[in-house]
């Protein structure tokens, strides 16, 4: 283990004892870990989780996010009479000296939940229904922070899901090609050039003021929400580093670039990599039978667009990451950036093709 869990624990107030820990979960941003306690003579489980400071520059500020907005759904839960409260929603545990995190003397930024047990998530969904509940679960998010109070919540990663930064950020690479990787990956580099249309048509709609910014999840793959054990529901949202102002056809995107994909994110076997259009009758119908009435109806007539604009964001990510020599990603193989790059733009012809027939779900739900 690359870190030293049971010192790190003793910073939290815990009420427990320290038994072990092992890393847990297969996120690929930050160290998760998953620590068992005795706290008064029952087994207790709680997330110690590293922050990932290359990523997240500002940690402190999105830890204030991160308490801000679970102290704003918990108020929420409490004030509506909800059960399960501490299931519901992140609930996390205070530094032995009452603050929300805990730096280490290397610098790393700590936080602990409470785990939530009896639920999981799902690295590939493959039933419909789990693509509903997520997808609710992600609505009923935003929607309970449509009424956050205080000031706008901080930006964690600046400009994350803004296409034509993201758009422009290839084209730097291209020009750059840091790692000599351009010439080989020539077609890849084509064919991202060819969709720059798509990346402005969002923000100029939020420009002319069609569509609001509201508080977004941010990173809505559906291995963010985890689904209970019994019941299949979206009982809690986690991973909440992104939670930022944004819009939200970009969350809606990206649950549905994950959840319409049949393979994993880096299948090199492309002919598999077909859109799912029942997963994406299912999220949609999940998405508005939460969020529905808090949606305008130009983020209504973007639903089927958004899929493809995230999936093509991600993509341009990936092949920008290769070029940079794989810096933000964390890969596992050679040319693993670039492989993920083809599926996602693999999805994108996909999703071209299928437009018509994803219009026509919305309209009929
Ligand atoms: N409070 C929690 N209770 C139970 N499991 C959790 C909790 N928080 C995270 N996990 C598990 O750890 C995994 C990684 O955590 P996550 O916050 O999503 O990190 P990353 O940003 O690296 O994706 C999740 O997919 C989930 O399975
Ligand atoms: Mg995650």
């Amino acid at each position: 283990m690359k870190h030293n869990l049971a010192y790190i624990a003793k910073n939290f107030d815990m009420r427990a004892d320290f038994i072990s820990a092992e890393p847990y979960g297969s996120g690929h941003i930050n160290d998760t870990y998953a620590a068992t306690y005795n706290q008064a003579g029952t087994q207790v489980r709680y997330i110690h989780q590293r922050i990932n400071h290359l990523i997240f520059k500002e940690p402190l500020l999105l830890m204030e996010n991160i308490e801000r907005v679970t102290s704003h759904i918990r108020n929420k839960l409490i004030a509506t009479g909800a059960d399960d409260i501490n299931r519901r929603t992140l609930t996390l545990i205070p530094t032995l000296d009452g603050k929300i995190c805990y730096i280490d003397p290397e610098g790393n930024y700590w936080r602990t939940y409470l785990f939530v047990e009896n639920a999981q998530t799902y690295d590939e969904i493959t039933e419909t229904k789990q693509a509903y509940q997520a997808a609710k679960a992600f609505g009923e998010f935003q929607k309970q922070l449509t009424d956050l109070p205080g000031p706008r919540l901080h930006d964690t990663i600046p400009g994350f899901h803004n296409t034509r930064q993201r758009f422009n950020n290839l084209t730097k690479a291209i020009e750059e090609d840091s790692h000599n990787r351009a010439a080989s990956v020539k077609a890849d580099i084509e064919f991202a050039l060819k969709r720059e249309a798509m990346v402005d048509i969002l923000l100029d709609l939020q420009a002319k003021g069609d569509i609001p910014e509201i508080i977004t999840h941010s990173d809505t793959k559906l291995n963010n929400v985890m689904l209970d054990n019994k019941t299949s529901e979206g009982i809690c949202v986690i991973d909440l580093d992104t939670v930022m102002p944004g819009l939200s056809l970009y969350d809606f995107g990206d649950m549905a670039r994950t959840a319409m994909r049949p393979t994993p994110e880096d299948e090199t076997d492309l002919s598999k990599v077909v859109a799912q259009t029942d997963m994406f009758k299912a999220l949609a119908e999940g998405y508005l039978s939460s969020a529905g009435d808090m949606l305008t109806q130009a983020e209504k007539d973007h639903l089927s667009f958004s899929t493809k604009l995230i999936t093509f964001e991600i993509g341009l990510r990936f092949l920008t990451d290769y070029l940079e020599g794989d810096i933000y990603f964390k890969t596992h193989r050679e040319g693993h950036n670039l492989d993920r790059s083809h599926v996602q733009f693999k999805m994108v012809e996909s999703l071209e093709s299928l437009d018509n027939e994803m219009n026509k779900i919305i309209t009929a739900i």
